[in-house]
């Protein structure tokens, strides 16, 4: 795994996380990796402790499964199909005293949180938006003030030369990211960070 212009160690299971598309299709994850993973979502931080976040998990084989599984885009549906569980996730965008704006940031924390804890685990997560959001909302009867966000597939690594073509080379491209210093300001906007 390559990636360009670290210039800190970061923690390993930070540098080793990566979005596979090659799952193992035979390998089911246990209970316990299940409820770990949602444990780790549940203790993210929000504003206002609002908790905006909800999570429908299916796991291989069963019905929820092949509703998330049904509404993902082609392109995704092609090797998420491996994947041992498939979890859609939902921010709630208003509670009893109004809008809550920040549901959408916090899901993405409390989403981070299940992927280090996936990675803890020995399995690997990739996160997508390709999917029907009306299709998920149908499937499940989520409710008006909740929106569903992300499909966030989860499985043990399978191998790559299974992919079709065009995706065993993506698997192995070099993952890449803008530099810190174009990321990282200081003083006025755009100034890199001097640490
Ligand atoms: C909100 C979100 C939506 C994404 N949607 C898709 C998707 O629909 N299909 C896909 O293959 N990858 C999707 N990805 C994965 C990104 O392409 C991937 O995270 C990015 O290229 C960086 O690669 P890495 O996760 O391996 O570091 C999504 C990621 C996020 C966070």
């Amino acid at each position: 795994m390559t990636i360009r212009n670290s210039l800190a160690a970061i923690h390993p299971l930070i540098a080793a996380r990566r979005s596979p598309r090659a799952f193992d299709p035979a390998r089911p994850v246990s209970d316990e990796a299940v409820y770990a993973m949602l444990e780790a979502a549940r203790w993210a931080p929000s504003a206002f402790n609002s908790q905006p976040w909800r999570f429908i998990v299916g796991r291989k084989g069963d019905e929820t499964y092949a509703r998330i599984l049904d509404a993902l885009s082609e392109g995704n549906r092609v090797w998420a199909r491996n994947a041992s569980l498939l979890i859609l996730t939902v921010a709630q965008e208003h509670g009893e005293h109004g809008p809550l704006r920040y549901a959408w940031h916090d899901l993405g924390l409390a989403t981070a949180q299940l992927i280090l804890q996936v990675m803890a685990l020995g399995l690997y997560a990739h996160p997508m938006a390709g999917f029907s959001k009306d299709a998920a909302r149908d499937a499940f009867g989520i409710p008006v003030d909740f929106a569903p966000v992300a499909v966030v597939a989860v499985g043990y690594l399978g191998d790559a030369a299974d992919l079709p073509e065009a995706l065993r080379e993506r698997e192995d491209a070099p993952r890449s990211r803008r530099s810190l210093s174009e990321t990282a300001f200081q003083g006025t906007w755009g100034h890199p960070a001097v640490l």
